[in-house]
Parts: structure tokens; C-alpha cells; sequence
């Protein structure tokens, strides 16, 4: 049975987790947050944090024992090893393999690894296997695991404030708006939501809005503005918004029927289809700068211009989704500042917060100026606690040394991946830390992920699974990514 924490109790549950933090990192044996290579923008941190002499003072009042005891100490490692911390036993590991199959939803398949910890780069499975992990939880672990900069913006703001809902305002909701309108020239005003999905399909319901709001004023004549454009190989999300725009045959049909509307899905970097099928009836046009999930595809400079020409003429709505390849993936901040084109609307996600679930919406002026309160909301979105680490994760990424290490770390990549000989590879294609490795056949790339993952490698596939998707830490050390390149060329040419 669950009880709420009685609220006297609180301040003494905070301060024992502030002493345990604060203790362990004068005995240097905290284990958890794990100092990256990330430029620090440290986030000011609570009493607690910054003063832990003062706190051990004022909690020694109460007698509580917290700090550990030598035995602890020693079982922990320094942060910075290569070993796992705390390994399962085997019944332990097979129990909780067991009750997943027994109490989780069958909705994702067979997952074997049983993961516990992480840091930096690495992850560690429950017998304390090492991976290297070029999937970064697909695309979102932008400064790796258990960062210490993270962990301390979490720590900082969950022992002032983690949650009040929309009816109020929170200054770290205030300050992450403001960074990212800063950011994003194009856009001023900001929502946020908790994922990718959420975010388009608020960006769908913007547009419609938009519409009804021109279609008011008399704008729009006789047209009725509710129909979709996308692209084949688009992923957009999975709630039924989302999935309408989203290209793939097997996992819109078995929910159809979807959003009403017609949705025209163009082949993909075709402009001359596009203008065949974006007209005075388009709402908004929904494409990915560079499509993750359905390939690691960039989109071409000349594509992305032509969509934004078409929907000026046709006055539809733009809507860069930058859920996977925006906030530094691709080497740049955004990732159609490869084009240099602007969109009305972008959605971000994954990133975002490092690990937490977050999504936002960044819209023009004029998008904005069609909402008004009542049309869209959340009641988690863009709570204290994400927004603070949010606030951390975007002053990390977006510094000018930190993209350009993205840059060079991908080219490198890329370089390596070049190198690579016979001719298994068919093409490498991405930008930054989102690369597409091509194969022939999924077959192929499923053996190459298990050799990958059996020698300490975690890799994503995308596309109709014959394309290894590499997705690391925007921070992962540069010798960290020569060995997983090595640990994949030797997956490639154990083919044959
Ligand atoms: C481009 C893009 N949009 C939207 C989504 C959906 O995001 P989420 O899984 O957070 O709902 C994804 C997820 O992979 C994505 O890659």
C-alpha cells in the first residue's frame, strides 16, 4: 500500500539525500554522476549542494546516521572505472526477465538486455557487461549518463520545486522559453509538452487553429485548409494525430481510421511532387530536416527551400519536426540550419532534457497569435524539475566549442566508416552524431548488431532495419568512439 510522505517529514528525507550526495563527493566515492567532457554551465546549486558542511551541521541535530558506512564506501568504485557498481545476481536477473514477460505489455518485442547502470558513454547490463552506447536511448542521452551537471540541476530543483501544474507560473519554464526563442530566431512563443508525439500533435493542432482563425477573418475564401502534407519514410509519433502524418504502412493501418483530412505522403527530397500536392486545401506540411527513424535521410538544401517557397505561396504551415536531429544532433543547433530555411513551427523533444520526458513546440509569431486559452494544454508539461534540467542540457549543448566537437566528432566518423573495407557498406549517409550506415538487407544488420552488442556495443537500426543507425552522446569522448568504431568495422567484417 502506498502512503504520501507525511510533510514533516520531508525536509528530513531532503536533507538525507543532500547529506548522502554532499558526503559522498568529499569522499570522492559517489558513483552516480559522472563528469563529462560537456562544457559546464553549472546551475547554482541549493544550500545543500554547494554548503554541505552546513547541512551536515543542521541535520547532526536530529541524530539521523546517514552517512555510509565504511563497508559502503569501499563496495563503491571511483565514478570514473570501467566496472558496473551493483550487478545482479543471476536469480535476480532471471526473475525480473520472467515478471517483464509476465507483467509488461508485449508492445516492443523481445528485449533481452536488462540494463542497471550507466556513465558517461557506457552502459551496464545487470551481470555488469560494459556497452558502449552509440544509441544514447535513441537520441536522447545528449550528455551521456549519470552526468554530474544533470544529476545536480535535478537535485538542485527537486528539493525546491518539481511539479505545480499549468495554473502557475515557474521561472525554470520562464527561462527555458526564453533560451529557446533566443535560440531559434524564427520562432516566439513556446509550448511544451512530455514527448515527440505530444509535440506534433499540437504543431497539427496549431496549424488547424491558424486556419480557423484566417478562415474567420475572411482569408481563406472557398478553401477548407484541413488537408496534410508528409513524406514517405516520415515518423512523426504514434498518438493518432501524429500517426496520421507518419508514413509507414504497418503501424498506421491496424488503427485506421485515423484524423480526418486528407494526408498526401510525397516521395521523399521530391520537390516537383511536393508542389503537385501542397495547395490552398494544405493546413501544414510536416517534414523531418533529417528523417531518423525511416533511415537517417537529409534532406537535400534545394528541398527544404522549394517546401518553404510552396507554403508562402499556399500560406501552409511549415513544420520542421527536430524531434531526433534538432538541439545539436546533427552538428548544428537545429538541424535546418544546414539549409538555412525557416519553418513556422518546430517541434523538439527527445534531447531536450537529457533523459527526462520533455517536448516543445516553437511557433511564429503569427501561429501563436491564433491560441487562445482553452485550445491546448498539459498537465505535466514543462514542470519545474524537467524544465531546470532542460535549462541545463540546452546551455550545455548549444555552446559554439560543444557543436563543433559534434561536427568533428561525426566527420570522424564518417571518415572511419569510409575507410572500412568490403564492400558490405553500401552508403553512410547523415550529418553529425545521426549516421546512417547502409546495408543490403536487415538480415545483414541484425547479425551486425548482435556482434556488436555480444563485444560491447549498442547500436540502433532504422529504415526497414537494413540501415545501422549510430546515435551516441553528443559528448562521447573521442578515443570512446574510436573503439566503438572499431567494435563495429570487426562486426562488419565478421559478414564475410
Ligand atoms: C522525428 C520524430 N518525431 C517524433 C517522434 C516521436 O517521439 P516520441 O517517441 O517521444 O513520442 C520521434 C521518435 O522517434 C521522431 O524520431
Amino acid at each position: 500500500m502506498l502512503h504520501e510522505t507525511p510533510s514533516a517529514l520531508a525536509p528530513v528525507l531532503l536533507g538525507v539525500s543532500c547529506l548522502c550526495l554532499a558526503e559522498a563527493f568529499r569522499l570522492g566515492t559517489h558513483a552516480r554522476p559522472f563528469r563529462s567532457s560537456a562544457p559546464s554551465h553549472p546551475p547554482s546549486l541549493s544550500p545543500c549542494l554547494s554548503h554541505p558542511s552546513s547541512f551536515i551541521t543542521s541535520h547532526a541535530a536530529t541524530g539521523t546516521q546517514i552517512a555510509p558506512t565504511d563497508a559502503e564506501r569501499t563496495a563503491h568504485e571511483p565514478a570514473d572505472t570501467d566496472a558496473a557498481l551493483d550487478p545482479l545476481g543471476v536469480d535476480e536477473q532471471q526473475r525480473l526477465k520472467s515478471d517483464a514477460e509476465k507483467y509488461l505489455l508485449n508492445n516492443y518485442g523481445a528485449r533481452n538486455l536488462l540494463l542497471t547502470e550507466g556513465r558517461g558513454a557506457t552502459v551496464y547490463d545487470a551481470s555488469g557487461k560494459a556497452y558502449i552506447d552509440f544509441g544514447a536511448g535513441i537520441a536522447v542521452n545528449a550528455l551521456g549518463h549519470s552526468d554530474l551537471g544533470w544529476y545536480s540541476a535535478l537535485m538542485d530543483q527537486a528539493s525546491k520545486l518539481s511539479h505545480t501544474s499549468n495554473l502557475y507560473l515557474t521561472q525554470p519554464q520562464i527561462d527555458l522559453a526564453k533560451k529557446l526563442v533566443q535560440l531559434a530566431p524564427f520562432a516566439s512563443k513556446v509550448f511544451f509538452c512530455n514527448s515527440g508525439t505530444e509535440a506534433n500533435e499540437a504543431a497539427i493542432k496549431f496549424a488547424r487553429k491558424l486556419a480557423l482563425s484566417k478562415a474567420r477573418k475572411g482569408l481563406l475564401g472557398k478553401a477548407k485548409k484541413v488537408n496534410f502534407v508528409a513524406f514517405e519514410k516520415s515518423f512523426h509519433g504514434r498518438t493518432m494525430g501524429a500517426l496520421t502524418v507518419t508514413s509507414k504502412k504497418k503501424i498506421r493501418d491496424p488503427f485506421a481510421p485515423l484524423m480526418g483530412g486528407d494526408v498526401t505522403f510525397c516521395p521523399w527530397n521530391d520537390l516537383k511532387e511536393a508542389k503537385r500536392a501542397i495547395d490552398g486545401d494544405t493546413c501544414a506540411v510536416f517534414v523531418e530536416p533529417v528523417q531518423g527513424e525511416g533511415g537517417v535521410n537529409p534532406a537535400d538544401v534545394g528541398f527544404l527551400k522549394g517546401l518553404r517557397e510552396l507554403c508562402d505561396k499556399s500560406g501552409a504551415v511549415l513544420v520542421f519536426d527536430e524531434v531526433q536531429c534538432g538541439l545539436g544532433r546533427t552538428g548544428k543547433l537545429w538541424g535546418h540550419q544546414h539549409a538555412g530555411v525557416s519553418p513556422d513551427i518546430m517541434t523538439l523533444a527527445k534531447p531536450l532534457a537529457g533523459g527526462l520526458p520533455i517536448g516543445a513546440v516553437l511557433m511564429t509569431e503569427e501561429v501563436a497569435s491564433a491560441i487562445e486559452p482553452g485550445d491546448h494544454g498539459s498537465t505535466f508539461a514543462g514542470n519545474p524539475l524537467v524544465c531546470a534540467v532542460a535549462n541545463y542540457v540546452v546551455n550545455a549543448v548549444s555552446s559554439p566549442e560543444f557543436l563543433s566537437g559534434i561536427e568533428s566528432k561525426g566527420r570522424h566518423l564518417r571518415e572511419r566508416l569510409a575507410a572500412v573495407e568490403g564492400g558490405r557498406i553500401k552508403d553512410t549517409r547523415g550529418e553529425g552524431l545521426l549516421i546512417g550506415v547502409v546495408f543490403d538487407s536487415a538480415d545483414e544488420v541484425n547479425k551486425i548488431k548482435q556482434t556488436c552488442e555480444d563485444r560491447g556495443l549498442l547500436v540502433l537500426t532504422a529504415g526497414e532495419g537494413q540501415v545501422v543507425r549510430l546515435a551516441p552522446p553528443l559528448n562521447i569522448p573521442m578515443e570512446q568512439l574510436d573503439r566503438g568504431i572499431d567494435i563495429l568495422e570487426h562486426a562488419i567484417k565478421e559478414l564475410g
